[in-house]
């Protein structure tokens, strides 16, 4: 058995090392040539828990990457995991997978197998009926479900633990026809992931399986945000109590009520947007998703109100972000609200020095010599008058006393409550807490 993987972005290239460390004859294709030759010499473009360790041990069995996506030819499982970027208006742009789709459909013209592709990408509901079928069948001349399989099969992993999650996912979704192919792929997972639920459905439902969970998700983050901002104006609410105490609630669940400057990253505002507007074409209002990204949007727009409150107007005044990747254990910086709370205090005139322990360089590359970069968390904070806690590394759960000793004012603004335990001398205030410390 033989799978080819195209696309070697987050998705694409997790799943890659995860079959091929098990073994399994794997091609992983990339359209970028660069990118190709770092993954063939074991080097992840982006950094990833145990991504590299995996990728390696895939390189020593059967593992090849290549740019040429004709080798997809003999292989039984085609595995698309391209990105589906986000358009101004809040769609999804498909020229990408649209062009992957046709060069697949190509080259299944002079193919003997019967491959099942499977579309991990994340698309709209009705995007495989009226868009990636249409083109493979015209482009192959053959028949989905007769010739080949079509499957849709979102992906649900989360960057910084993609690895894990690729090797045990919560659960498989597979969305198409109940063909022989059907069955074929049901057996593939069940043998790869023996006890993880298999969801088979139809495409339409499978595509929206994947909005449903992003937006729900999304739901609670902005929920939680919403309860942190009124407990920030209750003397003595803990945030962080409220959380835990409902989350052991098992019709709530603890995960994901932890309270912040808003959701970022390249999935949930992105899947958020593109469910808004999908919803509003097809002539539903989505008021509560509304609600739910505008909640998001203020939350580091009340940051702001918060540092000017502290230090009055920003403009000329030295401010510091700690962290600036979308969350930690990722140098992923793709809309972070970090990134975006900084631009809006760069064009308010702030002098900005940001630390984070991996995202410098992909930071250097938005703001270039905008703002300043430092190594060390001390020198960032260096005749600095205010300080921002925007991702929660552990990093700066160790700040003391003598990290912040050379700011000039000593003025800490905690967007993940990462010091609320702490006896700081510093003028303190923890998003979600409801009494300055
Ligand atoms: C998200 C989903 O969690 C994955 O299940 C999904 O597969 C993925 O998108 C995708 O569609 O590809 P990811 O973008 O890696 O994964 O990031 P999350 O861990 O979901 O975090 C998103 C944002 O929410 C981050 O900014 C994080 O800091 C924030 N967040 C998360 C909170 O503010 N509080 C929380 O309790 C959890």
């Amino acid at each position: 058995m033989k799978i080819a993987i195209v696309g070697l972005g987050f998705v694409g290239l997790s799943l890659t090392s995860v079959l091929s460390a098990k073994g399994l004859q794997v091609v992983g294709i990339d359209i970028d040539k660069d990118k190709c030759k770092k993954i063939s010499h074991g080097i992840a473009p982006f950094f990833e828990k145990d991504l590299e360790k995996t990728l390696r041990n895939g390189l020593k069995k059967q593992l090849e990457i290549n740019d040429d996506i004709s080798l997809i030819d003999d292989c039984d499982y085609i595995f698309v995991t391209v990105g589906t970027p986000q358009k101004s208006d809040g769609s999804i742009e498909l020229s990408i997978i649209k062009r992957v789709v046709s060069a697949i459909g190509q080259n299944l013209k002079k193919n003997h197998k019967n491959p099942i592709i499977f579309i991990k990408s994340t698309v709209i509901p009705g995007t495989m009926q009226n868009t990636i079928l249409p083109i493979l069948e015209n482009k192959s001349g053959k028949k989905a479900g007769k010739d080949f399989g079509l499957i849709s099969n979102p992906e649900f992993l989360q960057e910084s633990s993609a690895i894990k999650d690729t090797k045990f996912p919560h659960v498989v979704v597979l969305g198409g026809y109940e063909t022989k192919y059907m069955k074929k792929a049901k057996k593939f997972f069940s043998k790869l992931h023996p006890k993880v639920p298999i969801i088979i459905t139809n495409h339409h439902t499978a595509e929206m399986i994947k909005y449903a969970n992003n937006s729900f998700l999304a739901t609670k983050i902005s929920f939680i945000n919403q309860l942190s901002n009124i407990c920030q104006n209750i003397p003595g609410a803990n945030i962080d109590d409220i959380a835990k105490t409902i989350g052991l609630d098992p019709r709530i669940g603890k995960l994901f009520l932890n309270a912040g400057p808003g959701y970022g990253g390249s999935c949930l505002p992105k899947d958020m947007k593109a469910l808004i507007n999908f919803a509003e074409k097809i002539g539903i209002r989505p008021t509560f998703l509304n609600e739910v990204e505008k909640t998001n949007e203020n939350q580091c727009i009340n940051i702001i109100s918060l540092i000017e409150r502290k230090i009055g107007n920003v403009n000329k005044k030295r401010i510091t972000v700690l962290g600036t990747s979308f969350k930690p254990e990722t140098d992923d910086v793709r809309d972070s609200i970090s990134i975006k709370l900084i631009k809006k205090l760069v064009k308010k005139g702030a002098i900005i020095t940001i630390h984070d322990p991996k995202a410098i360089e992909n930071t250097r590359k938005i703001f270039l010599k905008k703002i300043e970069y430092k190594k060390s968390i001390i020198d960032s904070l260096a005749k600095s008058q205010c300080a921002i806690i925007m991702t929660q590394w552990k990093e700066y759960s160790k700040i003391t006393n003598s990290t912040i000793k050379k700011m000039d004012r000593k003025i800490i603004i905690d967007s993940r409550r990462v010091l609320v335990e702490k006896d700081i001398d510093a003028d303190y205030q923890a998003i979600g807490i409801g009494n300055n410390k």
